[in-house]
Order: structure tokens, then sequence, then C-alpha cells
């Protein structure tokens, strides 16, 4: 358990969240138990941890126990790739180098459906997780990929689109807002604003990876 860079807290293990947003991924680590460092290229002063402003690809690594990564997603998703100006970049390789290189044993890289990351564990040593809002009973279909240096399991429930979700985006009728807000709201998020919300990670799914990450670091300091 180290000491955070940031404002010298100790007790809990330390994350560093690369591309943290508002910190929708950021509030699931913190309620698994972890203290979350945040970094972004654009302030983000409702960032529920400690911040970084900067480019987190310079950032370090050392004296952390965990890293989560959530790098811009408009170059790998469908919907995106139409709006975006230029070329986005893609950055899942350069931060995926970043984590294998640091000797951090526990790490998390996250994006659309459509991201060049593993949907589950593979035979060469990759493992990767799908995880929609109706794992966890929300009234969300959001699908995420997770790549993870351990494997994480799925949560019990499976996938259900049987009913149907709260869905904002499309939804021009007067009253869209108070829709978005609800979303917001039912992702975990209601503290963001618009945009914030709309690239949110809900912190449902980030809370069950970063539990799976502490009992990996648990079994593994049982076996050292
Ligand atoms: C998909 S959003 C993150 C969402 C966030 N993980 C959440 O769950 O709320 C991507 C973020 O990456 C930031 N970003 C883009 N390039 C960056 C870079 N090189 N370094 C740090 N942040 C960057 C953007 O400002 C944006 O806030």
């Amino acid at each position: 358990v180290s000491t955070c860079p940031v404002c010298g807290a100790s007790g809990r293990p330390l994350l560093a969240d690369w591309f943290c947003g508002a910190g929708g991924a950021g509030l699931g680590y913190l309620l698994a138990g972890f203290h979350i460092v945040g970094w972004d290229l654009e302030p983000q002063p409702r960032y529920p941890g400690c911040f970084v402003l900067g480019d987190a690809l310079e950032a370090s690594l050392d004296g952390y126990d965990a890293a989560h990564a959530s790098p811009p997603c408009q170059a790998y998703s469908l919907n995106m790739r139409c709006f975006a100006k230029g070329n986005p970049p893609q950055l899942i390789d350069a931060v995926r180098d970043r984590f294998q290189g640091s000797g951090l044993k526990l790490w998390v890289i996250e994006n659309v459906v459509g991201a060049p990351l593993p949907r589950q564990s593979d035979l060469w040593g990759a493992h990767g997780i799908e995880l929609c809002g109706t794992m966890f009973d929300l009234p969300l279909w959001r699908h995420r990929l997770f790549e993870t240096s351990v494997p994480v399991p799925l949560p019990r429930r499976g996938c259900d689109h049987s009913t149907q979700p709260l869905n904002p985006f499309r939804d021009n009728r007067p009253g869209g807002h108070t829709l978005e807000r609800r979303y917001r709201a039912a992702m975990g998020v209601g503290w963001m604003q618009k945009m914030e919300g709309r690239q949110a990670v809900p912190p449902a799914y980030t809370c069950h990876i970063g539990r799976a990450l502490l009992a990996a670091a648990s079994d593994l300091e049982a076996a050292s």
C-alpha cells in the first residue's frame, strides 16, 4: 500500500486513473477500496479523488499498486467516428505498452465495443470482460470492454436485453434533457454534467473489477 503523490494519504492501495474525465470509472475503484489519482488533459473539477492535469501517457506509474485507462473512444466507435474531426488518436496500444512495461501486476484498459480489446480470456494469456448495465440491475444497455491483467469473473447476473432501457441520446422530444439527467442518475454519475456523463463508465462496472483486482492482489501476496 503506497502513499499518494498528490495528497500524501496512505492506507489504501493506490490506483492511477488515466483519461479520468469526471470520474465514473474512478468512483467505482474508490468504492472498491482504492485511493484514486486521476489524470486528464482537461481540468476536472468534479473528479471524486486526487487529480493531476496533464498528458496521461507522460505520467509516472512508480509507487502505484494498480492502473486503469479509458483512452478516447472516437477512433474505435462506429457512432463517434462520423462526428470526429480529423483523425482521432488510437491510444490503446501505447497505453498497453506503458502498463506492461511498468511492472504493475494490476491494470485495466477500458473502451467501447469495436476497440481492439479482448472480450474474454484467451489461450495466449490475455484477459478481458464485456460488461452491460443489466448485469448490475441498472436500466442501461451500455456495453463496455475491459482488458485486464488478471482474470475478472463475470457478474452473477447475465446480460438481459428483454426490457426496454433508458435511451436519452435518441430522444429529441421535449423532456429529453430530463431524461438525460435520469440516465446519468441511473448510471450512478448524477454529479456529472451532460458531456461528462455521456463519456462515463458506470461506477458499478469498475467497482466489480476493482474488487476482483484486490482479491487477485491478496492471492498473489499469499502465493509469494
Ligand atoms: C472516455 S473519457 C473518460 C471517461 C472517464 N473514464 C469516466 O468514466 O468518467 C476520455 C477522457 O480522456 C481525456 N484525454 C484525452 N487525451 C488525453 C491524454 N493524452 N491524457 C490525459 N487525458 C486525455 C479527455 O479529456 C476525456 O476526459
